[in-house]
């Protein structure tokens, strides 16, 4: 496997690539790499001739008072995991590297970022699309592939592709989960032993809501307040974020229930805000 810092170093090696007619499966990640981005490259090595990855922690999808320095970081380790699984070459850019002091340019899907995440993040969505649109120019993929837990992200870039017209194939890989349930996070590791056990019920409670659902009852209002109930009864260390049910493809809010919803929350603790969605199809 090849670590390539340089984006123009990396640009060329694509451009051989593209020339030979290679297959490109691409993976960004920002790092801190854990069991759920081993089955994104397992995926993407399934797919593909040659698989890129990166780890860039992108400065600008983070909001000023958020966690951007204390975003856990460590190379060496994540090298090691991503030749384990087979990746070819794998992208450490500098952010210095990746944005000219002078760049005014940024790529957005407003509509589709105006809640979850995005209600209470307004800048972060326009970050992790400037900077993957930068990736894709560079990698030039074939497909690429995201982890369903960041569902609104995964929605925003099928968006972004399709309307710039990239001709990537975006794979949406299913969530990875520890055994009580708690979706892998590379903020996992910031949460106190307290919080780590009461944050299984993030997931729980998204489970109450799809029972609730599964078992007829369609009124959101009703299923929202169950949840909350359960995470102030087994999440004291948390304060919701948000809480919420949206159309799957229009993250738009849903309040009657008559076809395929998304509940989805965000909850923050004293060094980590973790988010995990459920997707619920009453058929
Ligand atoms: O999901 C992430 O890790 C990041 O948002 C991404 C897609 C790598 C962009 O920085």
């Amino acid at each position: 496997m090849d670590i390539i810092t340089e984006p123009s170093a990396l640009g060329g090696r694509a451009r051989e690539w593209a020339r030979a007619g290679r297959q490109v499966g691409f993976v960004p990640t920002m790092g801190y790499l854990h069991a759920g981005h081993e089955r994104l490259m397992a995926l993407a090595r399934e797919r593909s001739e040659v698989v890129v990855a990166s780890v860039f922690v992108n400065p600008t999808q983070f909001g000023p008072n958020e966690d951007l320095d204390a975003y856990p970081r460590d190379l060496d380790r994540d090298a090691a995991l991503a030749r384990r699984i087979g990746v070819d070459v794998l992208f450490a850019p500098r952010p210095e590297a990746m944005y000219a002091p002078e760049a005014a340019t940024w790529v957005e899907v407003p509509a589709l970022a105006r809640h979850l995440c995005g209600a209470s993040r307004p800048t972060h969505f326009r970050g992790v699309c400037t900077v993957v649109a930068k990736l894709f120019l560079l990698v030039r993929p074939t497909l690429a592939v995201f982890g369903q837990k960041d569902w609104q992200q995964l929605a925003i870039i099928r968006r972004m592709t399709a309307d710039l017209g990239f001709g990537v194939e975006i794979v949406g890989a299913p969530i990875v989960r520890e055994a009580d349930g708690l979706a892998l996070s590379s903020r996992n590791v910031r949460l106190t032993p307290a919080e780590r056990a009461e944050a299984a019920a993030i997931n729980q409670g998204l489970a109450l809501a799809g029972e609730l659902v599964r078992g007829g009852e369609g009124d959101v209002g009703r299923v929202l307040a169950a949840v909350r109930a359960r995470y102030a009864a087994e999440m004291p260390s948390g304060t919701v974020d948000y809480l919420a049910c949206v159309d799957p493809q229009t993250i738009e809010p849903v309040t009657t229930i008559a076809g395929p919803v998304l509940f989805a929350a965000a909850v923050q603790f004293s060094g980590a805000r973790l988010i995990d969605n459920r997707f619920v199809d009453v058929k």
